[in-house]
């Protein structure tokens, strides 16, 4: 299978699951999409590698189970998106292609909110989000929260539009929620999908509709008209819905919008470009995904410009500094910004960035925020800005390597903090009782030093500790001792020796077996690994010629039972996985693939990405396409979602 594509596959199935399941975007939609577009290009190159669940073919989301799954009829299909004028153009093109009429466009904003699909019968009668676009969840208690929604329109009809939390709301309720909303979207999702409706009530979801299904059956003839008449029903229509004679005006319109995105009270992340004419609409059709009479045009990136207050250094774990950017807080993009990283000094000076600089800030395809320039104007402005001498925090001077600064007190409190949150951190030890402030505070009452103090923590040691109560405590020490339990790997990386990354610890890990083995090599033995050059292995040399490093680690494994050799695999033979070679098809609901993959393998199975001969096992989710007809040809053992969950006794 084509390297990059499996790539592709496990990034986007890791996005989507953190979206559609757990409201939160790791990535901006702009990076989101990039993908999703690098991925179209390659399975048209390589289609034989092209996975049957690919998220190219899924129009989007999961279907939550806690909410009544309802049949969309139609279904909500999404649109497909351009990122410039170019591709808009070859959008237009096409369409004249296809069709020898006349036709307009109709332009609007593009929310960034949740899809909602509602009926009514006279009264409002049932909200459906968009689900997977075949299957919603009712959300009807919640859409009836709406003030500005009608709740009866003396018709029978399907609106179509999106639910969506203004900037001024999601600031307030942020506010009262310790910001634990990313931003309004992820604010929307979240209560939209609440069982109890007076929490959308408080929060006030709003609406704007954007479709009609069935517009003929009310002599409605373009999309123009059929906003105007949901607007006389008393819907919300966009503030920006404008008709567009061509192309060239649709591109004005897009210029104009793009000058004032930011200052509508809602996030909106591009614009929409519809096909006036619903009989043009339905010539052109859909493909198996979008409509291609309407498409997205998606905003590249967006700046804002706020006061850079000052300049706060951080002390990493290795005692590298790094200059952060404090900022009078501002709204950029679905997110209020109030620190940026400065990355190194030489940053500072290239851009010669000043405190009380006036500066812009953008996010650009990514999530996260930069510094890009400084506004110049005729107001006086700092000195350049020096770089310090000393540590911020321990004060000893600082020396200069490859243009890094570093403080180079190994006892620096900054630098020890940090290496014990690495300590803790989930591919390391995973002691996810213990948070870092928990951590802050242990050192400051002076009841750990380095990592080993950690696990002579008792019940009493903790009692100390603010807002730790009984509970907190038993979770504290039950994530410790379990910690005890991590492969010998995650120790290593845990300790944080310099070069030694996670995947450095597991090469190591499996060419010498255990811990103890790997204190007692020499450099010309890890040298000779083809992975490891002269910087880690003098590093290590380094660390175990220490004999302080040496005794704790011995104290972890003979005191403490740490886990000293790698598992060899102590496999149940029995478990129906075992030694099975497996492949797994179709969108799955209970588990995010590469979560299963990995349950799968620590039984014993392989996993292949095609069906064939040799195959034992087919694991069918949702949909599944020409994988599971082969398996059904060559008779191979299929298998369900729910049967594997009988399987694992889940
Ligand atoms: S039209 C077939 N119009 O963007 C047409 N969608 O990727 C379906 N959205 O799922 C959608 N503003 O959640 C349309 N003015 C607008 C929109 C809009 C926001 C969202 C909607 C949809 C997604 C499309």
């Amino acid at each position: 299978m084509n390297k990059r594509m499996e790539e592709l596959y496990n990034l986007l199935e890791k996005y989507n699951y953190a979206y559609y399941q757990n409201n939160e975007s790791l990535i901006s939609d702009y990076e989101y999409d990039q993908l999703l577009k690098e991925l179209i290009e390659l399975e048209k190159q390589f289609p034989n590698d092209k996975r049957d669940d690919s998220p190219t073919n899924r129009v989007g989301g999961y279907v939550d189970k806690r909410f009544q799954k309802e049949a969309l009829d139609p279904p909500m299909i999404s649109l497909d998106n351009v990122f410039n004028f170019t591709e808009l153009k070859e959008f237009d093109q096409r369409i004249k292609s296809m069709t020898n009429k006349k036709y307009t466009y109709v332009c609007e904003l593009k929310i960034d909110g949740l899809a909602i699909s509602i009926d009514y019968d006279n009264d409002l009668k049932r909200a459906l989000t968009r689900g997977d676009g075949a299957v919603g969840e009712n959300v009807t208690h919640n859409i009836k929260t709406i003030k500005n929604l009608p709740k009866t329109v003396n018709e029978k009809l399907t609106v179509r539009g999106e639910t969506y939390i203004s900037k001024s709301n999601f600031l307030l309720v942020n506010e009262k929620n310790n910001n634990k909303f990313k931003n309004p979207r992820n604010l929307a999702s979240g209560t939209i999908r609440q069982l109890n409706n007076e929490i959308a009530k408080e929060r006030q979801l709003d609406f704007f509709a954007y479709g009609l299904v069935n517009p003929q059956q009310f002599n409605l003839h373009t999309y123009y008209d059929a906003m105007q008449y949901l607007k006389q029903l008393g819907f919300k229509i966009n503030e920006k819905l404008t008709l567009c004679k061509n192309i060239d005006e649709v591109i004005e319109y897009i210029k104009e919008i793009t000058k004032i995105r930011e200052s509508f009270n809602y996030d909106i992340d591009g614009i929409v470009i519809k096909v006036n004419e619903y009989e043009i609409q339905e010539e052109l059709g859909n493909t198996a995904k979008y409509p291609r009479w309407a498409i997205a045009y998606k905003f590249k990136s967006s700046e804002v410009e706020t006061l850079l207050e000052d300049i706060l250094l951080t002390v990493g774990r290795s005692g590298k500094i790094t200059p952060n950017a404090v900022l009078k807080p501002v709204y950029l993009m679905g997110t209020v910004i109030s620190r940026a990283t400065l990355h190194n000094f030489n940053y500072i000076k290239e851009k010669d960035i000043r405190i009380n600089d006036k500066v812009i800030l953008i996010k650009a395809g990514d999530v996260i925020p930069r510094v890009e320039r400084v506004v110049i104007n005729n107001e006086e402005r700092n000195k350049p800005y020096v770089i310090p001498t000393n540590c911020p925090v321990c004060q000893t001077p600082l020396v200069e390597k490859d243009a890094d600064f570093f403080c180079p007190n190994p006892k620096c409190p900054a630098r020890h903090e940090e290496a014990l949150f690495h300590f803790i951190s989930r591919n390391a030890m995973n002691i996810d009782g213990l948070g870092e402030k928990t951590i802050i505070k242990l050192l400051e009452l002076g009841k750990i030093n380095d990592y080993v103090d950690i696990y002579k923590l008792t019940e009493d040691d903790f009692s100390e500790v603010e807002k730790f109560k009984e509970k907190s405590i038993e979770n504290a020490l039950t994530s410790i001792n379990n910690s005890l339990n991590q492969e010998p790997y995650n120790f290593i990386f845990a300790l944080g020796i310099k070069h030694v990354g996670l995947e450095t610890a597991k090469i190591l890990l499996n060419e010498f077996g255990s811990i103890t083995n790997l204190m007692n090599c020499d450099y010309e033995q890890l040298i000779a690994i083809n992975q490891i050059g002269e910087a880690i292995a003098n590093s290590l040399i380094k660390y175990f010629n220490n004999q302080k490093h040496v005794d704790d680690i011995l104290w972890m494994i003979n005191e403490k039972g740490l886990k000293d050799k790698l598992d060899t695999a102590e496999i149940d033979v029995t478990n129906p996985f075992y030694q099975q070679t497996i492949v797994l098809t179709g969108i799955l609901k209970h588990f995010a693939r590469n979560d299963l993959k990995q349950k799968l393998e620590g039984y014993g199975a392989k996993i292949t990405s095609s069906v064939s001969k040799n195959t034992d096992l087919v694991i069918c989710g949702d949909n599944p396409g020409s994988k599971f007809e082969k398996a059904k040809s060559l008779n191979i053992k299929i298998i369900f979602e729910e049967d594997l969950l009988n399987l694992l006794g889940v």
